[in-house]
């Protein structure tokens, strides 16, 4: 037997990959599964990312880029900005990575020493407190619940700092919850970790995901302190292609260069120029249409698991989950997800994926499928709750 690195220890595998491989098993026996566990987009890359990326191939751009990323697309990420958040990016703040995972991968690297505390929310998205404990760090959780309205209040962020942290990792529109945190208190949060030397790492994957509210980004709040991470995966629909980018103060960016060349040189070359098609007007309307049908989405499932008692609080207002309270049907979300699947051939991922905080009472849904698969979804999740759950 080959010994494991103890660090493995800490980092717990997805659940939601056991309930899809079980789905994937159920329909290979001809089984159907309504799947809601799902947390890319189902649409596929627009049609100019992928003409992009065809050309891309075609003329043979299949070598490295600088390990910051192809210049163009660094310019194209910073008009980004300007253009639709009026927002003053300079083309060296910004990083291009491997999806958001490698900006996390390359801004942890350069900040946390081992020991060091990093804030995350519980729940939030899974792999940021296993990458601070990858580097050693240790995650600190900040309990979020439909109490608080899933933000977080500045009193737990101080109570948070008691023990000393070196960051803030949140996400705006969130996973699993889909809050969104209004620019003003990302800017008490920030100046709250100044007075530490931490820094704010806001991460806006889902921006552009937005239902009935304008998107924002954290840059707009002009603090010193603060990080933001993106990708080209959710809003854009380009999870496959495997680019992300960070836009971070100047002291941090060479670092960042610098790991990149060590940890895994670029972001994919082709997929880089595929994302140049990314921000096209033409690219843009279709983007805008599919926001439309996520939130046509929301609306369905939100008032359907509502009606059967599930515990939705307010609609999420951005991303694509619903993160749904089961504790009038069951103590364990984790058998009631089980169960779902196996029984009426729905899957959804338990909260234990996303933390421990109230983990074993909710359950969350992606929305990442058609409206008649949803109804389908529901239709059965009703006939399961009838029968006694
Ligand atoms: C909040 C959040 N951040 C980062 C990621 C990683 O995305 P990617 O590496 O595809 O850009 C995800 C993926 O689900 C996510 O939900």
């Amino acid at each position: 037997m080959i010994r494991l690195a103890a660090r493995l220890g800490g980092i717990a595998p997805f659940r939601v990959m056991q309930i899809l491989a079980r789905a994937r098993a159920i329909e290979a026996r001809g089984g159907d599964i309504v799947h809601m566990e799902i947390g890319e987009p189902d649409f596929i890359s627009p049609p100019a990312v992928i003409a992009a990326g065809r050309a891309a191939l075609a003329a043979g751009r299949t070598h490295y880029t600088p390990a910051a990323g192809l210049a163009e697309l660094r310019e194209a990420i910073a008009t980004y900005y300007r253009e639709r958040f009026s927002v003053d990016v300079a083309s060296r703040n910004v990083l291009v990575t491997p999806g958001a995972s490698g900006a996390l991968q390359l801004l942890l690297g350069v900040l946390v020493d081992p020991g060091e505390r990093v804030a995350v929310t519980d729940p939030g998205y899974p792999c940021n407190r296993h990458m601070v404990a990858m580097y050693g760090g240790e995650p600190v959780p900040i309990a979020v619940d439909v109490v608080n309205g899933f933000g977080i209040a500045r009193r737990d962020l101080e109570a948070a700092m008691q023990g000393g942290l070196r960051a803030l990792m949140l996400a705006s529109p969130a996973n699993p919850t889909g809050n969104l945190i209004a620019n003003a208190q990302l800017a008490e949060l920030a100046d709250c970790l100044a007075t530490q030397d931490g820094v704010l790492i806001c991460d806006e994957i889902y921006q552009g995901l937005q239902y009935g509210s304008e998107p924002e980004t954290a840059l707009q709040t002009g603090r010193p302190n603060l990080v933001v991470i993106n990708s080209f995966s959710k809003f854009f629909g380009m999870t496959g292609w495997r680019v992300g980018w960070i836009v971070a103060p100047e002291g941090l960016i060479e670092p960042m260069e610098r790991l990149a060349q060590n940890l895994f040189l670029a972001a994919p070359t082709v997929g880089q120029y595929a994302a140049l098609a990314a921000f096209d007007s033409a690219t843009m309307m279709v983007l805008e249409q599919r926001r439309a049908e996520f939130e046509a989405r929301r609306d369905f499932l939100f008032d359907a698991v509502a009606e059967m008692g599930f515990g939705v609080g307010r609609r999420p207002g951005g991303a694509f989950y619903l993160y749904a309270d089961v504790s009038d049907f069951t103590d364990d979300s984790q058998a009631f997800c089980t169960r779902l699947l196996e029984e009426v051939g729905v899957a959804v991922t338990p909260g234990s994926d996303f933390g421990n905080h109230l983990a074993a009472r909710h359950v969350r849904f992606a929305f990442t499928t058609g409206i008649d698969r949803l109804e389908q979804g529901a239709e059965r999740l009703h006939r399961f709750l009838r029968a006694g759950g």
